[in-house]
Protein backbone atom coordinates (compact mmCIF):
# COMPACT_ATOMS: atom_id res chain seq x y z
CA UNK A 1 0.00 0.00 0.00
CA UNK A 2 1.30 2.94 -1.29
CA UNK A 3 -0.25 5.83 1.55
CA UNK A 4 -2.22 8.85 0.53
CA UNK A 5 -0.83 10.10 -2.59
CA UNK A 6 -2.16 12.43 -5.04
CA UNK A 7 -2.04 12.95 -8.80
CA UNK A 8 0.06 16.32 -7.90
CA UNK A 9 2.60 13.86 -5.71
CA UNK A 10 1.35 15.24 -2.62
CA UNK A 11 1.72 12.90 0.16
CA UNK A 12 -1.10 13.02 2.69
CA UNK A 13 0.51 12.48 6.33
CA UNK A 14 -2.03 15.01 8.54
CA UNK A 15 -5.56 13.50 9.43
CA UNK A 16 -7.86 16.22 10.27
CA UNK A 17 -10.83 14.24 12.21
CA UNK A 18 -13.40 15.98 12.68
CA UNK A 19 -15.53 14.74 16.19
CA UNK A 20 -18.89 16.82 15.69
CA UNK A 21 -20.42 19.13 13.99
CA UNK A 22 -21.85 20.77 16.75
CA UNK A 23 -20.21 23.97 18.66
CA UNK A 24 -21.39 25.92 21.82
CA UNK A 25 -20.24 28.97 20.26
CA UNK A 26 -21.93 30.85 16.99
CA UNK A 27 -18.29 32.42 15.61
CA UNK A 28 -19.42 35.19 12.95
CA UNK A 29 -17.19 33.85 10.09
CA UNK A 30 -18.27 29.99 10.82
CA UNK A 31 -21.57 29.98 12.22
CA UNK A 32 -24.95 31.38 11.98
CA UNK A 33 -26.28 33.38 14.97
CA UNK A 34 -29.34 30.53 15.04
CA UNK A 35 -26.55 27.61 14.91
CA UNK A 36 -26.94 24.88 11.99
CA UNK A 37 -29.19 21.69 11.10
CA UNK A 38 -26.91 19.25 13.34
CA UNK A 39 -26.49 15.70 12.41
CA UNK A 40 -28.51 13.29 13.63
CA UNK A 41 -26.58 11.22 15.71
CA UNK A 42 -27.27 7.67 13.93
CA UNK A 43 -25.18 9.39 10.71
CA UNK A 44 -22.14 10.53 13.37
CA UNK A 45 -19.57 7.56 13.48
CA UNK A 46 -19.13 5.77 16.51
CA UNK A 47 -16.08 5.90 19.12
CA UNK A 48 -15.29 3.05 17.48
CA UNK A 49 -15.92 3.48 14.31
CA UNK A 50 -13.73 6.82 13.95
CA UNK A 51 -10.75 4.37 15.92
CA UNK A 52 -11.14 1.81 13.42
CA UNK A 53 -10.95 4.97 10.59
CA UNK A 54 -7.23 6.57 12.32
CA UNK A 55 -6.48 3.18 13.01
CA UNK A 56 -6.88 1.90 8.94
CA UNK A 57 -5.05 5.68 8.47
CA UNK A 58 -2.05 5.24 10.50
CA UNK A 59 -1.23 1.61 10.14
CA UNK A 60 -2.03 1.34 6.38
CA UNK A 61 -1.78 4.78 4.79
CA UNK A 62 0.71 6.85 6.45
CA UNK A 63 -0.93 9.24 8.40
CA UNK A 64 1.56 10.35 11.26
CA UNK A 65 -0.22 13.22 12.36
CA UNK A 66 -4.04 13.67 14.15
CA UNK A 67 -5.43 16.76 14.94
CA UNK A 68 -8.99 16.00 16.60
CA UNK A 69 -11.71 19.21 15.82
CA UNK A 70 -15.47 19.98 15.28
CA UNK A 71 -17.14 21.63 15.66
CA UNK A 72 -16.38 21.75 18.95
CA UNK A 73 -13.94 18.28 19.95
CA UNK A 74 -14.78 18.52 23.35
CA UNK A 75 -18.18 18.08 23.53
CA UNK A 76 -17.65 14.76 22.26
CA UNK A 77 -17.59 12.91 25.22
CA UNK A 78 -15.24 10.11 23.81
CA UNK A 79 -12.72 12.75 22.77
CA UNK A 80 -10.00 10.92 26.07
CA UNK A 81 -11.00 7.92 24.66
CA UNK A 82 -10.41 8.31 21.40
CA UNK A 83 -7.02 10.13 21.83
CA UNK A 84 -6.12 6.94 23.97
CA UNK A 85 -6.41 4.14 20.95
CA UNK A 86 -4.78 6.16 18.72
CA UNK A 87 -1.47 6.35 20.72
CA UNK A 88 -1.62 3.00 20.90
CA UNK A 89 -0.84 2.99 17.24
CA UNK A 90 2.61 2.64 15.66
CA UNK A 91 2.89 3.51 11.86
CA UNK A 92 4.20 1.39 10.01
CA UNK A 93 8.23 2.53 10.56
CA UNK A 94 7.35 2.36 14.01
CA UNK A 95 6.53 6.01 15.15
CA UNK A 96 3.69 6.94 17.87
CA UNK A 97 1.21 9.27 15.96
CA UNK A 98 1.41 13.24 17.35
CA UNK A 99 -1.89 14.45 18.03
CA UNK A 100 -3.32 17.85 18.64
CA UNK A 101 -6.71 19.42 19.24
CA UNK A 102 -8.14 22.22 17.93
CA UNK A 103 -10.91 23.94 20.30
CA UNK A 104 -12.53 27.20 21.55
CA UNK A 105 -10.69 26.36 25.14
CA UNK A 106 -14.34 26.18 26.36
CA UNK A 107 -14.12 23.32 29.46
CA UNK A 108 -10.74 22.79 28.24
CA UNK A 109 -9.44 23.55 31.55
CA UNK A 110 -11.70 20.55 33.17
CA UNK A 111 -10.59 17.96 30.51
CA UNK A 112 -6.87 18.64 30.33
CA UNK A 113 -5.40 16.27 33.38
CA UNK A 114 -7.47 13.24 30.80
CA UNK A 115 -6.53 14.93 27.75
CA UNK A 116 -2.88 14.70 28.98
CA UNK A 117 -3.28 11.20 30.48
CA UNK A 118 -4.63 10.03 27.48
CA UNK A 119 -1.70 11.10 25.45
CA UNK A 120 -2.25 14.63 23.63
CA UNK A 121 0.78 16.39 22.51
CA UNK A 122 -0.79 19.92 22.09
CA UNK A 123 -3.93 22.28 21.99
CA UNK A 124 -4.85 25.20 19.31
CA UNK A 125 -7.34 27.41 21.22
CA UNK A 126 -9.36 29.89 19.01
CA UNK A 127 -9.14 33.39 20.47
CA UNK A 128 -10.34 36.35 18.12
CA UNK A 129 -10.59 39.33 20.96
CA UNK A 130 -9.34 39.63 24.05
CA UNK A 131 -12.01 42.64 24.68
CA UNK A 132 -15.11 40.93 26.34
CA UNK A 133 -17.50 42.96 24.44
CA UNK A 134 -16.11 42.09 20.94
CA UNK A 135 -15.95 38.32 22.38
CA UNK A 136 -18.89 38.07 22.96
CA UNK A 137 -20.01 40.12 19.91
CA UNK A 138 -17.86 37.76 17.63
CA UNK A 139 -18.46 34.55 18.81
CA UNK A 140 -22.28 35.57 20.30
CA UNK A 141 -21.17 34.45 24.07
CA UNK A 142 -20.04 35.87 26.68
CA UNK A 143 -17.37 32.93 27.46
CA UNK A 144 -13.80 35.62 27.05
CA UNK A 145 -12.80 34.54 30.82
CA UNK A 146 -13.61 30.44 29.67
CA UNK A 147 -10.95 31.02 27.28
CA UNK A 148 -8.29 32.43 28.88
CA UNK A 149 -8.53 30.36 31.80
CA UNK A 150 -8.46 27.04 29.68
CA UNK A 151 -4.98 28.63 27.78
CA UNK A 152 -3.28 29.42 31.62
CA UNK A 153 -4.01 25.67 32.44
CA UNK A 154 -2.71 24.47 28.91
CA UNK A 155 0.38 26.39 29.20
CA UNK A 156 0.61 24.98 32.91
CA UNK A 157 -0.18 21.02 31.94
CA UNK A 158 2.83 21.27 29.82
CA UNK A 159 1.30 21.13 26.25
CA UNK A 160 4.16 23.68 25.27
CA UNK A 161 3.95 25.70 23.03
CA UNK A 162 0.19 26.28 23.21
CA UNK A 163 -0.73 28.04 20.08
CA UNK A 164 -3.47 30.64 19.48
CA UNK A 165 -6.04 30.92 16.18
CA UNK A 166 -7.13 34.07 15.56
CA UNK A 167 -9.19 34.70 12.67
CA UNK A 168 -9.31 39.01 11.53
CA UNK A 169 -12.35 40.18 10.67
CA UNK A 170 -13.12 43.58 9.12
CA UNK A 171 -14.55 45.99 11.08
CA UNK A 172 -14.66 43.60 14.09
CA UNK A 173 -11.24 42.64 15.69
CA UNK A 174 -9.18 44.72 13.37
CA UNK A 175 -7.83 46.12 17.04
CA UNK A 176 -7.59 43.59 18.63
CA UNK A 177 -4.47 42.38 16.51
CA UNK A 178 -1.90 44.15 18.15
CA UNK A 179 -2.97 43.60 21.69
CA UNK A 180 -3.75 39.79 21.05
CA UNK A 181 0.11 39.37 19.86
CA UNK A 182 1.31 41.17 23.12
CA UNK A 183 -0.80 38.96 25.37
CA UNK A 184 0.68 36.09 23.52
CA UNK A 185 4.06 37.02 23.76
CA UNK A 186 4.38 37.65 27.12
CA UNK A 187 2.82 34.24 28.42
CA UNK A 188 5.08 32.39 25.84
CA UNK A 189 1.60 31.47 23.43
CA UNK A 190 2.36 31.21 19.59
CA UNK A 191 -0.45 33.37 18.04
CA UNK A 192 -1.43 32.83 14.31
CA UNK A 193 -3.60 35.44 12.51
CA UNK A 194 -5.26 33.19 9.98
CA UNK A 195 -6.92 35.12 6.55
CA UNK A 196 -11.22 34.76 6.52
CA UNK A 197 -11.96 32.04 4.40
CA UNK A 198 -15.37 31.50 2.57
CA UNK A 199 -16.27 28.58 5.40
CA UNK A 200 -18.94 30.58 7.04
CA UNK A 201 -22.43 31.01 6.51
CA UNK A 202 -23.45 30.81 2.27
CA UNK A 203 -23.13 34.57 0.58
CA UNK A 204 -21.30 36.02 3.90
CA UNK A 205 -17.51 36.33 2.56
CA UNK A 206 -16.50 39.69 0.92
CA UNK A 207 -13.52 39.54 -1.11
CA UNK A 208 -12.65 42.72 -0.82
CA UNK A 209 -13.62 42.84 3.06
CA UNK A 210 -11.25 40.27 3.76
CA UNK A 211 -8.68 41.61 5.86
CA UNK A 212 -5.33 40.45 4.20
CA UNK A 213 -1.89 39.23 5.22
CA UNK A 214 -0.12 42.18 4.53
CA UNK A 215 -2.45 44.37 6.28
CA UNK A 216 -2.53 42.00 9.40
CA UNK A 217 1.82 42.91 9.19
CA UNK A 218 1.58 46.30 8.60
CA UNK A 219 -0.88 46.33 11.71
CA UNK A 220 1.98 44.59 13.64
CA UNK A 221 4.41 46.45 12.70
CA UNK A 222 2.94 49.71 14.27
CA UNK A 223 4.32 47.83 17.68
CA UNK A 224 6.78 45.28 17.48
CA UNK A 225 9.64 44.30 15.20
CA UNK A 226 9.38 41.17 12.57
CA UNK A 227 11.47 39.26 10.94
CA UNK A 228 10.43 36.36 8.81
CA UNK A 229 11.70 32.89 9.61
CA UNK A 230 13.26 30.76 6.82
CA UNK A 231 12.41 30.46 3.56
CA UNK A 232 9.92 28.17 2.09
CA UNK A 233 7.14 27.05 4.79
CA UNK A 234 7.29 23.13 3.83
CA UNK A 235 3.55 21.96 4.44
CA UNK A 236 3.22 24.47 7.77
CA UNK A 237 0.19 26.51 6.77
CA UNK A 238 2.10 29.60 8.51
CA UNK A 239 4.34 31.98 7.72
CA UNK A 240 6.31 32.79 10.75
CA UNK A 241 8.11 35.70 11.76
CA UNK A 242 10.37 36.42 14.60
CA UNK A 243 9.38 39.38 16.93
CA UNK A 244 12.33 40.87 18.67
CA UNK A 245 11.95 41.17 22.43
CA UNK A 246 12.06 44.80 23.80
CA UNK A 247 12.00 46.56 27.38
CA UNK A 248 8.33 45.88 27.90
CA UNK A 249 7.72 42.46 26.33
CA UNK A 250 9.76 38.95 25.79
CA UNK A 251 9.82 38.18 22.04
CA UNK A 252 8.57 35.39 20.12
CA UNK A 253 7.16 33.68 17.26
CA UNK A 254 4.32 34.87 15.31
CA UNK A 255 2.36 33.32 12.48
CA UNK A 256 -0.32 34.28 9.36
CA UNK A 257 -1.82 31.52 7.71
CA UNK A 258 -2.61 33.74 4.30
CA UNK A 259 -4.67 30.65 2.89
CA UNK A 260 -6.20 33.49 0.18
CA UNK A 261 -3.46 35.73 -0.69
CA UNK A 262 -0.69 33.17 0.06
CA UNK A 263 -1.90 29.41 -0.25
CA UNK A 264 0.09 26.61 0.89
CA UNK A 265 -1.58 24.22 -1.35
CA UNK A 266 1.59 22.44 -3.58
CA UNK A 267 2.74 21.91 -0.14
CA UNK A 268 -0.46 20.61 1.74
CA UNK A 269 0.05 17.23 3.51
CA UNK A 270 -3.65 17.05 4.62
CA UNK A 271 -6.96 14.89 4.43
CA UNK A 272 -9.89 15.37 6.24
CA UNK A 273 -12.69 12.73 8.00
CA UNK A 274 -15.89 14.76 9.11
CA UNK A 275 -17.74 13.45 11.83
CA UNK A 276 -20.45 11.39 9.56
CA UNK A 277 -17.11 9.54 8.00
CA UNK A 278 -17.11 10.87 5.12
CA UNK A 279 -13.21 12.07 3.42
CA UNK A 280 -12.18 14.94 1.76
CA UNK A 281 -9.21 15.56 0.11
CA UNK A 282 -9.07 19.38 0.78
CA UNK A 283 -11.81 22.11 2.34
CA UNK A 284 -13.03 23.15 -0.26
CA UNK A 285 -13.26 19.70 -2.36
CA UNK A 286 -17.19 19.66 -3.82
CA UNK A 287 -16.53 15.55 -3.44
CA UNK A 288 -16.74 13.55 -0.57
CA UNK A 289 -16.16 10.05 0.13
CA UNK A 290 -18.99 7.67 2.16
CA UNK A 291 -16.10 5.70 4.46
CA UNK A 292 -19.64 5.24 6.80
CA UNK A 293 -21.57 3.51 3.84
CA UNK A 294 -18.75 0.68 3.57
CA UNK A 295 -17.70 0.83 7.21
CA UNK A 296 -21.33 -0.21 7.93
CA UNK A 297 -21.55 -2.41 4.85
CA UNK A 298 -18.89 -4.39 6.01
CA UNK A 299 -16.18 -3.51 4.04
CA UNK A 300 -12.49 -4.74 4.65
CA UNK A 301 -9.96 -3.01 5.92
CA UNK A 302 -7.80 -3.14 2.48
CA UNK A 303 -11.74 -1.83 0.73
CA UNK A 304 -11.38 1.07 2.62
CA UNK A 305 -7.99 1.98 2.58
CA UNK A 306 -8.45 1.68 -1.43
CA UNK A 307 -11.44 4.11 -1.26
CA UNK A 308 -10.06 6.63 0.55
CA UNK A 309 -6.22 6.44 -1.49
CA UNK A 310 -9.10 6.72 -4.87
CA UNK A 311 -10.46 10.05 -3.23
CA UNK A 312 -6.98 11.74 -1.87
CA UNK A 313 -5.62 10.44 -5.63
CA UNK A 314 -8.83 12.89 -6.79
CA UNK A 315 -7.05 15.98 -4.50
CA UNK A 316 -7.56 19.39 -6.00
CA UNK A 317 -4.72 20.80 -7.08
CA UNK A 318 -5.87 24.28 -5.32
CA UNK A 319 -8.71 25.62 -3.73
CA UNK A 320 -9.00 28.86 -6.06
CA UNK A 321 -10.71 30.77 -3.65
CA UNK A 322 -9.00 33.85 -5.11
CA UNK A 323 -9.88 33.24 -8.90
CA UNK A 324 -12.84 33.54 -10.95
CA UNK A 325 -15.63 31.08 -10.36
CA UNK A 326 -14.78 29.88 -7.36
CA UNK A 327 -18.11 27.86 -6.17
CA UNK A 328 -17.76 27.51 -1.57
CA UNK A 329 -18.77 24.13 -0.31
CA UNK A 330 -21.79 23.52 0.58
CA UNK A 331 -20.52 22.29 4.06
CA UNK A 332 -19.11 24.94 6.45
CA UNK A 333 -16.12 24.73 8.23
CA UNK A 334 -17.75 23.07 11.52
CA UNK A 335 -19.48 20.63 8.97
CA UNK A 336 -15.87 19.89 7.30
CA UNK A 337 -13.59 20.13 10.12
CA UNK A 338 -11.21 22.88 10.84
N1 LIG B 1 -11.94 31.32 7.92
C1 LIG B 1 -10.75 31.08 8.55
N2 LIG B 1 -10.64 30.33 9.65
C2 LIG B 1 -11.74 29.81 10.16
N3 LIG B 1 -11.95 29.05 11.24
C3 LIG B 1 -13.26 28.77 11.32
N4 LIG B 1 -13.94 29.33 10.29
C4 LIG B 1 -13.01 30.00 9.56
C5 LIG B 1 -13.09 30.80 8.39
N5 LIG B 1 -14.23 31.06 7.76
C6 LIG B 1 -10.88 28.66 12.17
C7 LIG B 1 -11.15 29.02 13.60
C8 LIG B 1 -10.60 27.89 14.38
C9 LIG B 1 -10.36 26.79 13.40
C10 LIG B 1 -11.16 25.58 13.71
O1 LIG B 1 -10.75 27.26 12.13
O2 LIG B 1 -10.48 30.16 14.00
O3 LIG B 1 -9.39 28.23 14.98
FE1 LIG C 1 -17.48 26.88 17.04
FE2 LIG C 1 -15.03 26.91 16.02
FE3 LIG C 1 -17.14 27.55 14.47
FE4 LIG C 1 -16.39 29.20 16.46
S1 LIG C 1 -15.16 28.64 14.63
S2 LIG C 1 -18.50 28.55 15.97
S3 LIG C 1 -15.67 27.81 18.00
S4 LIG C 1 -16.73 25.57 15.34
Amino acid sequence: MDGLVDRQGRVARDLRVSLTDRCNLRCAYCMPAEGLPWLPNDEVLSDAEVNRLIRIGVESLGITKLRFTGGEPLLRPGLEGIVQAAKQLRTPTGEVPETALTTNGLGLDKRLAGLVAAGLDRVNVSLDSLDRQRYATLTRRDRLPDVLRSLEAADAAGLHPVKVNAVVMRDSNEDDIVPLALHCLSRGYELRFIEQMPLGPQGEWDRDAMVTQTEILDRLRTRLELTPIGDGRGSAPAELWQVAADRTQPGGRIGVIASVTSPFCAACDRTRLTSDGQIRSCLFSRRETDLRGLLRGGASDSGIAEAWQATQWAKPPAHGIDEDGFVQPARTMSAIGG
